[in-house]
């Protein structure tokens, strides 16, 4: 029934950041890795996303074509860095970029076009079957006909199986459910983004507001109390996106994304800084979104209790956009994945996630926690002491996340967890 030589079929739930990250790295393993995903076409949906030097380094290692692809998409602020502000317009302080590293760059751009470029790799490169509008309804693990070891049931009806389940089925996860063997409550983080994303063409015909795109990217951000106002220029300014994080009581955890309003944007602008307005006056009110920030407390586990079905990405843990990590985080998740079930083989599958769990786990949630340290440091900024440390503004820049390789780690983990039982990898005998 196990054949040695049986390649690991993987099935993944979900192609979002989580999804394709896992399918590549098991591919690139030699594991036989379907993806099944509920929206019917994938459009180039959202905005801004960012990607530390910590994911650049997953990309290249795939491919330098992806990173050849991902640059010209990318927010360069080379010439202009972080501008910070307070609400009020003073200039706090500049923090400048990093030289790029082509063997790890830092990539922020639009979450849709990143994701299609990704979508192609996977599909057209590498020839992983990506199967569309295909709604997973539930996961089971244990199939007693012994045709898999888990397995998927579709909104079709079909029944799927596998030897392993990943569910990367986004915050709003059925996977969960299913692993955890209860419901999981969502909690609202208490703040809400507006954002938005469009071309310049009326920010450049305003003299006030011309100088975001006339000479290429820029980056300027405005701190105020429990308020904070992103606001860049991208594709050499051809492209502007802001984002405005503030509190909100609504308690909204079912859906995130509502249409926004700009009357409500200019609310909460009372007292600033008059650009901040002028820039948002430019937004087309069809581009703006009201986006719930949804939280959720660390899960207990992220595997199941037959160790055949594991949680990656936002389905295993939800990151706050101040942490700028969880697409990357996501993208560790997969890497990590495919690298526990390659050293465990087939024979090992509930070790080799249990693995991936005891990799992440810890890292995970002190990554997920700068998410509120970064907005706290901005939202209760004591601007008396701002004033003799204006870096205490700048977007924190930690080595421990942003200089980690998710491989080579994962790697060094699991030779020691599983290369001295099988000094192998997929499982084969070495005699
Ligand atoms: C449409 C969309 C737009 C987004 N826009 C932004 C943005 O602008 N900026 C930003 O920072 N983050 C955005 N995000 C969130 C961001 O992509 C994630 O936080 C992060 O990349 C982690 O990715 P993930 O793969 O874990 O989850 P997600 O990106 O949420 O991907 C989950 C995937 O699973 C699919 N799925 C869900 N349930 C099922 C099911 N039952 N059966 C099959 N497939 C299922 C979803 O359709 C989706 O493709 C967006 C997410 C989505 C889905
Ligand atoms: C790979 O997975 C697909 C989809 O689950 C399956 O049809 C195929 O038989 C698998 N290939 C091997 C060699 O097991
Ligand atoms: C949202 O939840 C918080 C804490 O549970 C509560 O204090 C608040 O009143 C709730 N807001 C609404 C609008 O229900």
């Amino acid at each position: 029934m196990s054949s040695p030589t049986k390649p690991i079929n993987v099935i993944v739930i979900g192609a979002g950041f989580a999804g394709l990250s896992t399918a590549i790295s098991c591919h690139r393993a030699g594991l036989n890795v379907t993806i099944y995903e509920r929206a019917p076409a994938l459009q180039p949906l959202g905005d801004i996303i960012s990607f530390g030097r910590n994911a650049g380094l997953i990309f290249a290692r795939w491919d330098r074509a992806l990173v050849d692809e991902m640059l010209p998409l990318s927010i360069d602020l080379r010439h202009h860095g972080f501008r910070i502000h307070k609400y009020t317009g003073e200039h706090v302080t500049t923090q400048h970029s990093v030289p790029r590293d082509m063997e790890a760059p830092t990539i922020n751009g639009h979450r849709g076009e990143l994701h299609l470029v990704l979508v192609r790799y996977v599909t057209e490169r590498l020839g992983v079957e990506l199967r569309l509008g295909c709604e997973v309804v539930s996961c089971f693990e244990g199939t007693p006909d012994g045709e898999g070891r888990a397995g998927i049931e579709l909104a079709s009806g079909e029944k799927v199986y596998g030897d392993v389940v990943i569910g990367c089925d986004g915050v709003h996860s059925k996977a969960r459910e299913l692993v955890l063997g209860h419901e999981t409550k969502l909690q609202s983080s208490g703040y809400a983004i507006f954002r938005a994303w469009f071309d310049n063409k009326d920010i450049i015909a305003d003299p006030l507001t011309r100088h975001l795109c006339e000479n290429g990217d820029t980056f300027n951000g405005w701190i105020g109390p429990d308020v904070h106002f992103l606001v860049s220029s991208l594709k050499g300014g051809k492209d502007v996106c802001w984002v405005l994080t503030h509190k909100d009581d609504s308690n909204i955890t079912d859906r995130w994304s509502f249409p926004g309003k700009l009357a409500d944007v200019y609310k909460i602008f009372e007292g600033w800084d008059p650009i901040c307005r002028r820039i948002v006056s430019k937004t087309p009110e069809d581009s703006l979104i009201d986006w719930k920030l949804i939280w959720q407390d660390p899960l207990p586990t992220w595997v199941s209790k037959g160790g055949h079905i594991a949680l990656a990405g936002d389905s295993a843990h939800a990151f706050l956009p101040t942490s700028t990590q969880g697409a990357t985080q996501a993208l560790e998740d997969g890497v990590t994945i495919a690298t526990c079930l390659k050293w465990a083989g087939r024979e090992r599958i509930p070790e080799a996630l249990r693995a991936f769990e005891k990799i992440r786990y810890d890292r995970v949630c002190k990554v997920q926690e700068t998410g509120k340290t970064t907005r706290e440091r901005w939202h209760k900024a004591s601007w008396d002491e701002v004033e003799r440390n204006p870096k205490s503004l700048e977007l924190p820049r930690e080595d421990w996340i942003l200089g980690h390789d998710a491989e080579g780690h994962a790697e060094e983990m699991c030779e020691r967890i599983f290369g001295d039982r099988s000094g192998n990898m997929r499982g084969e005998s070495k005699i």
